[in-house]
């Protein structure tokens, strides 16, 4: 009888079952089983291998060697990744089609191709020819960069193997696959084998390895979850297409800090790393009514950007909420704290909030920016001065204001910029309501 296992997996999380369901036991998602063919495996759990006991290490008494990273000289992508490339590592970048994944790992590569180290670019996608398109417009140590167009997952291995560079590119992660397993490209079980094999070969020849992968409607990257606990970084490179700028921050690093963003812009000759975003936000802010300046913090630097809020009379029950950039539910908490701490009740009105530049803020400290957006918008009174008004905080659902990390370095910023007014908790300003009376003097004075 020949030995293999038919097995169910979920191309949404990886869940393996032997029976098909039609929606998956573990995250519930409708039709994502598909069939895959595996060589059974002997031995293994359960004893019936004789193992041998290994002695525990105190963790003061492990080696670990200081690995020197590679920079890549892209500054936005090292801060991003902690400092570089870490040999041996294996780093997931996902993104929508057309956002930049490959202008931005090929101009990686071609910088520390430039630098001396030895580089491969792993086209599976895109042909030489059209890779070297890309690359005249990205200039002379883009087109260094020595490139082959394969999608035989064995015949890269055996060539990343064989050239043992230092840097790799595998473009992308989803169209390479081994004709010994059955699913097609981009099956579960495809990409799994894909990148565990490729980690095998980063980690033994010390190669650092970058994973591009394509991401789903949804905005997750596409294939199972397994892919994102196999690597040490996934990397994710966000904005709209329409606009220049891109963000790209770390949802994982097993080498740095997840709160690190990096911004850039496309230009026709590549993406150019914007390193002072906030003087790009903060002169292109409106200081029209419904225009704040927040203060966010982006991991360890502070960053100015425009929250914008548009309020209308609505025809439609419910009322439309559309945020762009920051969080709906953040959006539905701050309408509620506006309507029953501030006196700005929106119920019967459309409401639009959007963050300039297509740039996402994730954090409770945008709250009292947006909130105060959307009661210069309700009001049509345009805040701040001569200067835009900026402001940080956090809403407590009691309509306290809150005190969020580095206020210091927020002032800072703005003060960097020429904001001199900054609306921020502290003595004087610890509700949501006397932020409100002290700037547009009239909103919220009406209830007590
Ligand atoms: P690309 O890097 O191919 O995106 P991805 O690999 O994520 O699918 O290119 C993104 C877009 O950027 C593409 O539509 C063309 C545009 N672009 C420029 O505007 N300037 C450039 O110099 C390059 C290389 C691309
Ligand atoms: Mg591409």
């Amino acid at each position: 009888m020949s030995r293999r296992t038919t097995l169910f997996a979920c191309s949404a999380c990886g869940h393996e079952s032997p029976k098909w369901h039609g929606r998956c036991p573990c995250c519930g998602e409708w039709n994502t089983l598909v069939e895959e063919i595996r060589p059974a495996r002997s031995g293994g759990v359960g004893g019936r291998r004789s193992a041998r006991a290994v002695r525990p290490v105190p963790l003061a008494d492990v080696e670990a060697p200081r690995v020197e990273r590679l920079r890549t000289g892209i500054g936005e992508l090292d801060r991003v990744l902690g400092g570089g490339l870490v040999p041996g590592s294996l780093v997931l970048i996902g993104g929508s089609p057309g956002i930049g994944k490959s202008t931005l790992t090929s101009g990686a590569l071609g910088k520390l191709a430039a630098s001396g180290r030895s580089v491969l670019y792993v086209s599976g996608e895109e042909s030489a020819a059209q890779v070297k398109l890309r690359a005249e417009r990205l200039g002379a140590a883009a087109l260094s960069v020595p490139i082959v167009a394969e999608t035989d997952l064995e015949t890269v291995l055996a060539t990343i193997a064989g050239e043992r560079p230092d840097a790799c590119v595998v473009d992308s992660v989803q169209v390479l696959y081994d004709p010994a397993l059955s699913g097609s490209p981009g099956s579960v079980g495809q990409v799994r084998e894909v990148a565990g094999r490729l980690m095998r070969v980063a980690k033994e020849r010390g190669v650092a390895v970058i994973l591009v992968g394509h991401v789903t409607k949804e905005g997750a990257i596409a294939g199972p979850r397994v892919l994102e606990h196999l690597v040490d970084c996934v990397l994710s490179f966000e904005g709209e297409r329409e606009r220049t700028y891109r963000t790209l921050r770390a949802l994982k690093n097993r080498f740095g800090s997840t709160s690190e963003v990096g911004v850039f812009e496309m230009h026709e000759r590549g993406l150019v790393e914007v390193a002072d975003a906030s003087a790009r936000f903060v002169t292109e802010a409106t200081r029209a009514p419904g225009s704040v300046v927040l203060c966010a913090m982006e991991g360890s630097r502070p960053l100015l950007v425009e929250v914008q809020a548009l309020v209308a009379p609505s025809e439609l029950v419910p009322p439309r909420r559309v945020a762009n950039g920051v969080d709906r539910n953040r959006l539905a908490l701050v309408l509620a704290v506006l309507a029953r701490h501030g006196g700005v009740s929106l119920g019967a009105s459309d409401v639009f909030v959007s963050v300039a530049g297509g740039v996402r803020v994730d954090e409770p400290g945008a709250d009292l920016a947006i909130a105060l957006a959307l009661a210069s918008a309700a009001k049509g009174v345009a805040l701040g001065g001569e200067t835009p008004l900026a402001a940080f905080g956090e809403l407590g659902l009691t309509g306290e204001l809150r005190h969020v990390g580095h206020a210091d370095r927020r002032i800072a910023e703005a003060a960097k910029f020429g904001l001199r007014s900054v609306v921020h908790p502290d003595e004087r300003t610890r509700t949501l309501r006397q932020a409100l009376r002290s700037l547009v003097g009239g909103i919220g004075a009406r209830a007590a």
